[in-house]
């Protein structure tokens, strides 16, 4: 079993999510405070060893390692053919948005979502359309299905990005309803990007369904981005794989994504993926179980000690969706109140749209002493407000 309640001090090391005062804490950005799996270190330095960093190429072990894993971690074999490699999951998004979709069209998304969608598609000059996901009274999340049904029939809607699972709610998409979203797709000729960046983040006794895996109108029709980068804590090591079954629409993905020069690895890129996706089993598992224990801890504190926020219960993810609608104060405030008063520093919801303006993010992949120092911040922040 490994152990993630290690206090690892990331201060002054240029990470993103650490670069904050000293008093402050930050639970915002998806990034964890757990090292990554031994082997993936192991195979960095074994590369490093050879002191010699020139182009490379990429070698179909890596492909089969993608296919091996989601086979055993997801019921699902991707062919080997339909993959490529990229330098990432959003650059992969950016690109595909240009390649699939011309300036001035729609491009359909669930908000709130993840934020960056917004940019890979406003910077392109495209059409941000959302069809909001609607939060019923047990706090789960639902598609409106004939909003999202209008939205993609609409002539200009040529690409939906979805997310699966889903930031920032933690949804894990049934494969009943992503054969829905998929014959929708099809019948309004819309192709699916479907973002899987946080397929491998779910509850121990949750699965993920893989979009193209549902059916073969689903397989056909879809572009899949995956990634060790959430998984393993490794999102600075820039790798991602791109899986597109259709031939037509993996040559044009294909096409664009090695004009924006993104199909090009690093040299640990590589070495690093094999050994998460040859040898991350068992590390991933103990992760899922201590991620999901920590939201349990955050749900049963919040419910107890944190007047007028409640947890939106998502099984994926290590991101937890705080509603804070009882509270008299949208959430940029709300998150830059708790951030003066406390040092706590969460995400606020108004960048993922939809509803997020009543909502706060909080990243709970840290050590549970570093989980309850948050907490108590967050309840001596809520308090401070009332
Ligand atoms: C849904 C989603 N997609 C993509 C990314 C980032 O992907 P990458 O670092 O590979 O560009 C994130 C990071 O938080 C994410 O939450």
């Amino acid at each position: 079993m490994t152990d993630f309640s290690e206090l690892i001090d990331r201060r002054h090391t240029n990470s993103v999510k650490w670069d904050v005062k000293d008093n402050e804490l930050p639970m915002w950005v998806a990034d964890m405070d757990f090292r990554t799996l031994p082997a993936i270190t192991a195979a960095i330095q074994e590369r490093a060893k050879s002191g010699i960093f020139g182009y490379e190429e990429v070698p179909q072990k890596y492909f089969d390692a993608v296919q091996g894993w989601y086979a055993s971690e997801h019921n699902w074999r991707p062919d080997t053919d339909w993959m490529i490699f990229s330098t990432g999951v959003v650059p992969t998004i950016s690109s595909s948005v240009r390649r699939l979709t011309n300036v001035g069209d729609n491009v359909l998304i669930q908000a709130p979502v993840y934020n960056i969608f917004y940019n890979s598609i406003l910077n392109n000059g495209r059409h941000v359309l959302s069809s909001d996901l609607v939060l019923d009274d047990q706090e789960t999340y639902h598609i409106d299905w004939d909003d999202l049904e209008a939205k993609m029939a609409e002539p200009l809607t040529t690409l939906m990005i979805l997310c699966n699972p889903h930031n920032p709610v933690g949804m894990i998409w049934s494969a009943e309803t992503l054969a829905r979203i998929g014959e929708l797709a099809a019948k309004h000729h819309v192709v699916v990007l479907s973002d899987e960046i946080h397929g491998d983040i779910t509850a121990p006794d949750k699965g993920y369904t893989p979009f193209a895996s549902v059916n073969k109108t689903n397989e056909q029709n879809s572009v899949t981005a995956v990634s060790p980068s959430k998984t393993f804590n490794v999102a600075a090591l820039h790798a991602a794989t791109v899986i597109v079954p259709n031939a037509v629409l993996h040559a044009i993905v294909e096409r664009g994504l090695n004009t924006d020069e993104l199909a090009e690895p690093n040299s640990f890129a590589i070495p690093a993926s094999i050994a998460a996706y040859t040898q991350g089993h068992q590390w991933v598992h103990d992760m899922r179980a201590y991620i999901e224990s920590n939201k349990q801890t955050v749900a049963k504190f919040v419910a107890e000690n944190v007047p007028g926020v409640k947890t939106v219960a998502g099984n994926a993810t290590y991101l937890v969706w705080l509603d804070t609608r009882e509270i008299d104060m949208a959430s940029d405030k709300l998150e830059q109140f708790i951030r003066q008063e406390t040092g706590l520093y969460l995400s606020e919801g108004t960048v993922y749209g939809g509803d997020g303006q009543e909502f706060l993010r909080m990243n709970v992949a840290c050590p549970k002493e570093r989980l309850m120092d948050g907490l108590n911040r967050l309840k001596q922040g809520i308090l401070a407000v009332k």
